[in-house]
């Protein structure tokens, strides 16, 4: 039998981890040097990461400029300071490190300083969102991932039976809610939790995009009177459209009326409740059962850390825990066991990066760089509301802003140009993608189709913003000479 591990010459790994900090330092150093989207990859790129099953092994230093000069050039550029697209944002250089390390010695995440860990940066989030000082949690790999989390506490807490043993047959249909702009995950999660998306109510928004209470109570009260069992109210603290914060403490009194469980859905919004000036927008979170937050969004923590925030370590406990035999040896009673608190076995230390972070820039320094993300995007919705070319669509809300290109002589656009309006405006968003220097995304509000700028990325300037709206100027009076050069 030959013996064999996998280990690597030891001078062979630090060259290959210079290489590798090197790299990075260069990204840093220069992170406008790549396009925000890469263009799209040759045949003979797409070839290099396809091919047969590899038998024989490849030489590091070979695999690592395969993927320094191909690999990294094809993707994204979330380092761009102008980056305003979706609600992704750009890595810390510390934290981003603390990864390889956190990979090359697979780091558990079972033992005992890291349960602490847990426990202090979920007490941590919970104090600088205004949720609560004691609160416990778990790290998840995202929003999406919080919110199911979020709904499965809250489907065992308020079903009123052992919905974990008996599953949902031959019950009352569980119900929730949710205003028209809670994102798509929030859908996903009834799914995978056997309610089915029916079952989440979307209620209507106002023309701020913030849930309509009355309509909301309605709902309610028909659901109740059709006999079904509704069990959870969720409230936006920042939707991914508008950054509409919905009137959470109204939502808690009618959720508190009803005895439903309320879960907020703050994953990219919520760390705006700790600047001052936003925080009467938020108040009522301190009445949530659970909180979504994600600290890879406003944070620029790296992927994966997202949190869901509950009250009580029982709420997680009593939604996941499920001992078998074969673990129960390496269970310490006395300890929160986080092997308990969510639905994974083995997964990577989501926890340290946080801790990192927290640490490294503090609450202030965060705090800062909100309240400039904010006075940002309200600077942004000044410039357009007094260009000539530009209509703003939804007012700046924490920091997103959506806003068209019209061009002045369709102004005020009537029904026969808001057609070629939205062909305009869908053409200038996927034109700046080609052009490279900028990136903000696009959604649909009213029927709208809107160019909409989303600042968590701390790289973003205000001479950023600026240059990118001259730039989407200049593109949209571009494309609009072609088009209409086109339909003559
Ligand atoms: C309000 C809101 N909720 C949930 C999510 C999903 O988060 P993630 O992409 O981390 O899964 C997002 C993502 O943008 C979001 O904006």
């Amino acid at each position: 039998m030959t013996i064999m591990t996998l280990d690597m010459d030891a001078e062979a790994v630090r060259s290959l981890g210079y290489r590798i900090v090197d790299r990075v330092v260069t990204e840093l150093s220069d992170p406008s040097n790549r396009p925000p989207r890469p263009p799209t990859p040759s045949d003979e790129v797409l070839a290099m990461f396809g091919g047969p099953l590899p038998h024989d092994g490849t030489d590091p230093d070979e695999l690592l400029s395969i993927i320094e000069d191909h690999f990294i050039p094809a993707t994204t550029n979330l380092l761009h300071p102008r980056w305003m697209a979706y609600v992704l944002a750009g890595s810390l250089p510390l934290a981003g490190l603390m990864g390889a390390l956190i990979s090359s010695l697979n780091l558990a995440y079972i033992d005992p300083v890291n349960t602490r860990l847990a426990k202090t940066i979920t007490r941590w989030l919970g104090e600088m969102l205004g949720f609560g000082r004691n609160a416990a949690g778990y790290i998840t790999t995202g929003g999406t991932w919080a919110n199911l989390v979020g709904l499965a506490v809250a489907r065992v807490r308020r079903a009123g039976w052992d919905v974990r043993t008996e599953g949902l047959a031959e019950h009352p249909t569980l119900v929730a809610y949710v205003s028209e702009e809670g994102h798509s995950c929030l859908d996903k999660a009834m799914e995978l939790l056997g309610m089915g998306r029916n079952q989440l109510r979307k209620i209507p928004v106002g023309s701020d995009y913030r849930i309509l209470v009355d309509a909301l109570e309605e709902t309610i009260a028909d659901d109740l009177a059709s006999g079904l069992q509704p069990f959870c109210l969720i409230g936006n603290a920042g939707t991914v459209n508008t950054g509409a914060v919905d009137p959470l403490y109204d939502l808690a009194e009618i959720a508190a009326s009803h005895r439903l469980w309320l879960h907020v859905d703050g994953a990219y919004g919520a760390f705006a409740a700790m600047v001052p000036e936003s925080r009467p927008l938020f108040s009522g979170i301190e009445r949530a059962d659970s909180l979504a937050v994600d600290p890879h969004k406003w944070l620029n923590i790296p992927f994966e850390a997202g949190c869901i925030l509950v009250r009580d370590w029982a709420d997680l406990t009593d939604t996941f825990s499920l001992i078998p035999p074969y673990l129960r040896a390496g269970v310490v009673d006395s300890e929160v066991n986080l092997r308990d608190c969510g639905i994974e076995l083995t997964r990577t230390n989501r926890e340290l990066n946080i801790w990192l972070a927290l640490r490294q820039y503090g609450k202030d320094q965060y705090t800062q760089l909100i309240t400039n993300h904010l006075a940002l995007t309200r600077q942004l919705g000044a410039w357009l509301e007094d260009a000539e070319d530009f209509e703003v669509i939804s007012e700046p809300s924490l920091s997103i802003c959506c806003f068209r290109f019209v061009p002045p002589d369709l102004r005020p656009p009537t029904e026969e140009s808001e057609a070629y309006l939205n062909n305009l405006n869908q053409e200038i968003e996927m034109a700046l993608v080609e052009d490279g220097r900028a990136l903000v995304s696009g959604t649909q509000l009213s029927g709208k189709r809107v160019l909409r700028a989303c600042i968590v990325n701390h790289r973003v300037t205000q001479s950023g913003v600026e240059q990118t709206l001259l730039l989407l100027r200049e593109i949209g009076h571009k494309l609009d000479k072609q088009l209409r050069t086109q339909d003559r």
